[in-house]
């Protein structure tokens, strides 16, 4: 349950209730009011500035409005107490015994999402390439923004818009009619930058890849026979990099190929509505608009070569998807130098009377540097693999357990990499560049993957080792206990806020600081201990419980596992 919704309602139901004051209860006054969850909870749990607003109408003093509307303020259910600080703020604090109550009752999963339906696009993989770390985010943030979806109850249908369509299907093939059938998917990873880097410097043979591309669209059979033995190589590739992710399988892989079908019907009614122009020999859509105040070139509909193009792709898909799920919203997860294309796109897309319906929004991401600030290469100068950075990630935390004396099995080196690697992306703000430095995001300590897991490790090996001794209802609670069971309270707004602000990182730096609070806890309010009452024992016991809860849940929507021991 999310308790900061249901006070913010609480305190806005009493205020509209004040006679003197009903009145100036305005829409602008509700949009501006703030209910504060309070850094130090020393005043109180929520803090509110709605005097302060009501001044100015009412020609008052904000502490005198504030003094006014305690009294009403006292009557919600389960607040404790009322009260003025500095120029006018009111603070409210709830009751133990709810907080209790809320904190030890089976919390049923809440469903705000009113049946709305989301398209996810995220990964967007490319045939003949191996998922590398320009791959890391989208899929990574995609899929715990698909979960958290879930959790909220809403519909999700993910989708890797796969690009196993455009020119460099046509630069494999030309590779493949001169030097013969991949064997495996390394000989394909090969063939592609090969290809591609004697098109840089031949024009020829970039024509040939263009015309193959061309002719493979329009169904060559010996191309297709080509294609179709590379193709699942390359798929398998992904879906096993997606198994070591840890993953949610995307619902359809649908990309630039199976979209193919439908872009006939699309012509058509690009064609009726008068929007295509023919440029070059290319089909362009113009979607420029008077109050652009940056460069909108037109949309690529149709190469002059003749070929599908990546913009057709994409405003067909928006097409496809509006006609099978008919979605509340789409989302894409990719770089920011993707950003004017689907600018563009979703352009074309309401001026074609697409998914009008439907919200299209696209979330840019930073780039990942190293320390020098430059996009991250490996030490031999290359770009990593994804396999390649979960390998050093996990060289880096083995050096670690070893030099701690500990002995663990790979499969919990391979989770704690995965954290690691995971958490790191995770807890950055999505749109901005961050420094990847191995040494940092294997930390034990701090903000990191280990760190969480470690956390979760110890808890749950805790409450292994102890079980509860008495009933706890009539307990008192210490600050510090009431902050933690507080903080736990406060999951499920964190997990709101981070789906309606589509940042994920919100929730990672929740699960920090749920992890560093909780370790504070145990280490204040001991529980092992023979002098620890079991009253007080139990209570704690509790605690810890309701802890591991939380923060397993937070450790699913990252898609993280957590190993037995560590
Ligand atoms: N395959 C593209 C690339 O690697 C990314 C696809 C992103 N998704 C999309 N619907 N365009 O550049």
């Amino acid at each position: 349950m999310n308790i900061y919704k249901a006070i913010s309602k609480s305190v806005i139901d009493k205020i509209t209730q004040v006679p003197e004051i009903k009145n100036f209860i305005t829409s602008d006054i509700l949009n501006a009011m703030s209910i504060e969850i309070p850094k130090v909870r020393d005043f109180g749990d929520f803090s509110t500035n709605v005097a302060m607003l009501l001044a100015k109408t009412l020609g008052k003093k904000p502490r005198d409005i504030a003094d006014a509307l305690v009294p009403y303020l006292k009557q919600i259910p389960n607040v404790a107490s009322v009260s003025v600080a500095g120029p006018g703020f009111i603070n409210l604090k709830l009751k133990d015994d709810y907080i209790k109550e809320l904190s030890f009752k089976e919390d049923t999963p809440q469903n705000l999402s009113n049946g709305k339906k989301i398209d996810l696009d995220y990964g967007g993989y490319n045939v003949g390439k191996n998922l590398h770390i320009g791959h890391l985010r989208t899929t990574v943030v995609g899929d715990t923004f698909n979960r958290i979806s879930k959790y909220l109850g809403y519909k999700t249908k993910a989708y890797n818009h796969m690009g196993d369509w455009g020119r460099p299907m046509g630069l494999i093939i030309a590779w493949v009619l001169e030097n013969g059938m991949p064997k495996n998917v390394d000989d394909v990873n090969r063939m592609y930058p090969a290809s591609s880097a004697r098109a840089k410097e031949d024009p020829d043979w970039l024509e040939k890849a263009q015309k193959i591309t061309v002719e493979l669209q329009n169904g060559n059979p010996e191309y297709k026979k080509i294609y179709d033995t590379f193709i699942p190589m390359s798929l398998g590739q992904v879906d096993r990099l997606l198994t070591r992710l840890n993953i949610l399988p995307f619902d359809e892989n649908k990309g630039e190929r199976l979209i193919a079908e439908y872009v006939p019907d699309v012509q058509k009614i690009l064609e009726q509505k008068g929007l295509i122009e023919h440029s070059d020999g290319a089909e362009i859509i113009s979607v420029k608009q008077d109050s652009d105040t940056e460069p909108m070139p037109p949309v690529m509909w149709k190469s002059s070569a003749g070929a599908q193009t990546y913009a057709a792709a994409d405003l067909t898909a928006i097409y496809y998807r509006e006609k099978t799920d008919n979605p509340d919203a789409i989302i894409y997860f990719t770089d920011n130098r993707q950003t004017l294309h689907f600018k563009q796109i979703f352009r074309a897309a309401r001026m074609a009377g697409f998914a009008n319906d439907a919200e299209l929004q696209h979330i840019g991401f930073g780039t990942i540097t190293g320390a020098d600030g430059k996009p991250f290469k490996t030490r031999d100068g290359n770009v990593p693999s994804l396999d390649e950075m979960l390998n050093i990630v996990a060289e880096s935390v083995k050096n670690r357990v070893k030099e701690s004396g500990k002995i663990l099995p790979d499969s919990t080196i391979e989770m704690i990499a995965l954290a690691a690697l995971k958490f790191n992306d995770l807890m950055h703000d999505v749109k901005s560049d961050y420094i990847f430095d191995v040494d940092a995001v294997t930390n034990f300590e701090g903000r990191t993957g280990p760190y969480i897991l470690y956390t979760a490790v110890r808890l749950n090996s805790i409450l292994k080792k102890i079980s509860l001794v008495s009933d706890v209802q009539d307990c008192e609670l210490s600050a510090e206990e009431r902050d933690v069971l507080m903080f736990l309270l406060d999951f499920d707004r964190t997990v709101e806020v981070a789906f309606e602000k589509r940042a994920p990182y919100i929730l990672a730096n929740y699960a920090y600081d749920l992890c560093k609070l909780i370790n504070t806890f145990y280490h204040n309010c001991p529980i092992m201990r023979d002098d620890i009452e079991d009253k007080v024992k139990s209570k704690r016991i509790k605690i810890v419980n309701q802890s591991v809860k939380t923060l397993s849940k937070a450790i699913d929507l990252m898609g993280l596992k957590v190993p037995d021991e560590m």
